[in-house]
């Protein structure tokens, strides 16, 4: 048996402006993980995890077109990591097997709510963990990343891959997206293989890493609500053609500032991160009252406001209109607000999450 675990993740900053081709944003990988078991089958392949209720996904292959063919979750991101390995393997010239993954996850909670911690980028990317062991393909953690991407916008075209390189990668990075229009339709023109070596679509596109702010605690907090990112950055992205809305112009500029600023704070210890992460919170702020899309929802907004009143600086993670908020205090000021934060929380039903920062792991390669 092959078992894989893959991280989820958090962000710091950049959120939506990380959508743009070339957006930038600090991610943190975090303690909780998808596992994936794979065990070899036979005659048919089977997909067991509690997001597809009791009974297995069952999947055979249509060895005439080099497909994997499967009834009714055409468009899974479990599929897409299958497919685009097999791909992989089917251009090294190896034999095709069978498998079963088992898939478990600790991104949601006991009744199967997601926390918002990128489960589907650590499915992915566990996945194709399992798959590049059991086809012995050898591939670099940058070559998992963006196999793992190519597999990701076929699901969620808009997907900006940051959750794939925290998952990937660990600890804290800064990453930049790619153009994932331009690698679609070059995977679609000319395959996976070719698109994971074409320089030219991968241009733009980085991960670096971040040193650890050891002068700083991450507080997390989960408002109980999940929300929909496909939903939310697509309602953004309508609001830039409907004529009423007031424009924020420089949204992009603003929270590019914050993503530069704040890693330049990690490498001076931490200096001057609390008021990155507060004005990254504004930017959030101006965007949604631009776009009328709701990220801060009220208790979000009530987690932020208890940390800032405590000196902390807060701000939601990732798409909002739910999920899950980020605090940074200093480990290093005469007395930590953390305990009266987590305290005024719980009364307000704002569920503190213990997280720490996976560790950094694997070398990352330009792209
Ligand atoms: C969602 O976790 C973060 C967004 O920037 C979307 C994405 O990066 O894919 C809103």
């Amino acid at each position: 048996m092959i078992e894989k675990r893959a991280p989820g993740k958090l962000y710091i900053a950049g959120e939506y402006a990380v959508v743009q081709p070339g957006g930038s944003a600090v991610l943190v990988a975090v303690d909780r993980y998808i596992t994936v078991r794979l065990t070899e089958g036979s005659e048919v392949g089977r997909v067991r995890s509690s997001a597809y209720g009791r009974t297995p996904l069952e999947w055979v292959r249509d060895d005439a077109n080099d497909r994997i063919v499967l009834e009714h979750h055409p468009t899974d991101y479990v599929f897409a990591a299958i497919t685009a390995s097999e791909q992989l393997r089917s251009s090294r010239g190896l034999a095709p097997r069978y498998y079963d993954l088992d898939i478990s996850s600790e991104l949601d909670d006991v009744s199967g709510q997601k926390y918002g911690l990128g489960s589907s980028g650590a499915v992915t990317i566990a996945v194709i963990d399992a798959l590049d062991e059991f086809y012995r393909l050898g591939l670099t953690p940058t070559e998992r990343f963006k196999l793992a991407l190519l597999a990701t916008i076929e699901v969620s075209p808009d997907s900006s891959g940051g959750d794939l390189a925290a998952s990937t990668f660990g600890g804290w990075i800064r990453y930049s997206s790619p153009d994932r229009a331009a690698l679609r339709t070059h995977r679609a023109a000319h395959g996976t293989v070719e698109t994971l070596s074409s320089v030219r679509e991968w241009a733009g596109s980085s991960v670096r890493r971040l040193p650890h702010p050891n002068h700083l605690d991450l507080l997390v907090g989960w408002t109980g609500s999940p929300a929909s990112t496909e939903r939310l950055v697509e309602q953004v992205r309508r609001t830039e053609e409907r004529p009423a809305v007031i424009p924020y112009d420089s949204f992009a500029d603003d929270s590019r500032a914050c993503v530069d600023d704040l890693a330049a704070a990690f490498a001076r210890r931490g200096e001057g991160a609390l008021e990155v992460v507060h004005r990254a919170r504004r930017v959030l702020q101006r965007l949604s009252a631009s776009s009328g899309v709701l990220i801060e929802t009220a208790q979000l907004r009530a987690l932020c406001d208890i940390a800032e009143r405590h000196g902390a600086a807060a701000k939601p993670s990732g798409a909002g209109g739910g999920d899950c908020g980020i605090v940074l205090t200093r480990t290093d000021s005469p007395a930590s607000p953390a305990d009266e934060i987590i305290r005024e929380w719980r009364e307000n039903d704002i569920l503190p999450l213990s997280l720490a920062p996976h560790p950094a792991a694997g070398d990352i390669d330009d792209f």
